[in-house]
């Protein structure tokens, strides 16, 4: 444990939240377009990686980086008024990222996730209604989605 925190310079948490969009049909895209634009100058300064998946006008973010930058991006999170309603998972340490590669990945509407959803009894896109370890699987099927992007 000791030559890991030394290996690694500090612990590493995961952060996930799903919440709703407040954009229009309109302002959806530039919001969205925006939205990546400030992730990923935050993200890149403060070490933070992670994917946004968007469908059905719900939000999914699962986030990753060192204790103090999650709890500064979830205070700006919630005063961000182009979503509402967020729900927070647990905050949790990880031993290794899943998306080291990408300061905020984005993924749109994909079928699997659906009939993921499905599956587990929720009809629609309400990553609200998954417990902890459902959360868990639909992280990794993002990234089986991002490995498998052409
Ligand atoms: C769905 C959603 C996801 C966001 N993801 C991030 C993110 O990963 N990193 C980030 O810095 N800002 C993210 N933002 C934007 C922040 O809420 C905030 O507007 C931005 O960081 C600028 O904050 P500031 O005005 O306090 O500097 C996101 C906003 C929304 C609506």
């Amino acid at each position: 444990m000791v030559f890991l925190f030394f290996s690694r310079g500090y612990l590493v948490f995961k952060l996930s939240y799903t919440s709703k969009t407040t954009s229009s049909k309109e302002q959806l895209l530039i919001d969205l377009r925006n939205i990546l634009s400030e992730a990923r100058n935050f993200n890149v300064l403060h070490d933070v990686t992670g994917v946004l998946y968007f469908a059905d006008g719900t939000f999914f973010q699962y986030l990753e980086g060192e204790k103090d930058d999650l709890f500064i991006l979830k205070e700006k999170l919630e005063k961000d008024l182009r979503h509402t309603e967020l729900q927070f998972f647990e905050m949790q340490e990880i031993e290794v990222r899943k998306f080291s590669d990408w300061a905020m990945k984005y993924v749109s509407k994909q079928s699997m996730i659906q009939q993921y959803l499905l599956s587990c009894n929720v009809l629609g896109f309400h990553p609200e209604q998954l417990s902890q370890q459902q959360v868990n699987e639909l992280v990794d099927l993002l990234v089986f989605i991002e490995d498998h992007a052409a």
